[in-house]
């Protein structure tokens, strides 16, 4: 019986640790995030460049889609940060997901300045598979209808995007969400790909 039990404790113990060992690794690297972004957005455009970013990677490619549209950023910020320790981020994004909480956002983009908008570029990283909730909180927000809404992502293995694109698609209410057009990119390859992102977004002008 002892043995037993001391069986299944290891077992429990192994798989803890490669659960842990596994999200370190594909936790990967980001550019590097600047915390005191763009200035605040004016609807002169009709394109928003939105984007949900925690180590910089979706900051990065959200500006160089900017530079080529002319659209407006605009950084989805949660009241209460994730911090910089990967570990409590992966818990408390693990926790919002599997109870569905949004968390509350400290940035607004106002009604008529939305409703100035066509277009929206939406960058993420995915986080478990999924979309981060800050993202669920920005899209139910706003009333999105007859809008195009572009995703664009980085991760560090799921290329595909798992199942964050068909979250924008579900919570993007009266949106057309263009989910085969997402752009997809390695978090570690961000930095070298500003001529694929440009070149992307040049699908979308012709
Ligand atoms: C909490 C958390 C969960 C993550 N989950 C996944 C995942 O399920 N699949 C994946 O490929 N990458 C995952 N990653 C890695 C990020 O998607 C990747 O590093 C991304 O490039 C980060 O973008 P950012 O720099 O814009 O935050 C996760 C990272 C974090 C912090």
């Amino acid at each position: 019986m002892k043995r037993k039990v001391i069986v299944i404790a290891g077992v429990i113990a192994v798989v803890a640790i490669a659960i842990t060992v596994f999200m370190k690794m594909m936790g990967g690297s980001g550019v590097g995030i600047d915390n005191n972004p763009e200035l605040e957005v004016k609807g002169d455009s009709n394109v928003l460049v939105a984007y949900f970013s925690w180590s910089g990677n979706g900051q990065q490619m959200a500006k160089w889609i900017s530079e080529e549209t002319g659209g407006e950023l605009f950084r989805i910020v949660p009241s209460e940060s994730y911090g910089e320790d990967f570990d409590s981020c992966a818990d408390r994004a693990k926790d919002e997901l599997d109870n569905e909480i949004r968390p509350e956002l400290s940035e607004h983009i106002d009604i008529e300045t939305m409703a100035q908008y066509d277009v929206i570029y939406l960058g993420f990283p995915v986080w478990w598979y999924d979309l981060p909730m800050p993202v669920w909180t920005f899209l139910e927000e706003y009333d999105l209808s007859g809008k195009t809404v572009i995703p664009f992502f980085s991760h560090n293995g799921s290329s595909n995007g798992a199942n964050s694109v068909n979250r924008v698609k579900e919570l993007a209410n009266g949106a057309t969400v263009l989910t085969e057009n997402a752009l997809s990119l390695r978090g570690s390859n961000v930095a070298d790909s500003e001529k694929e992102v440009k070149d992307w977004v040049k699908n979308f002008s012709k």
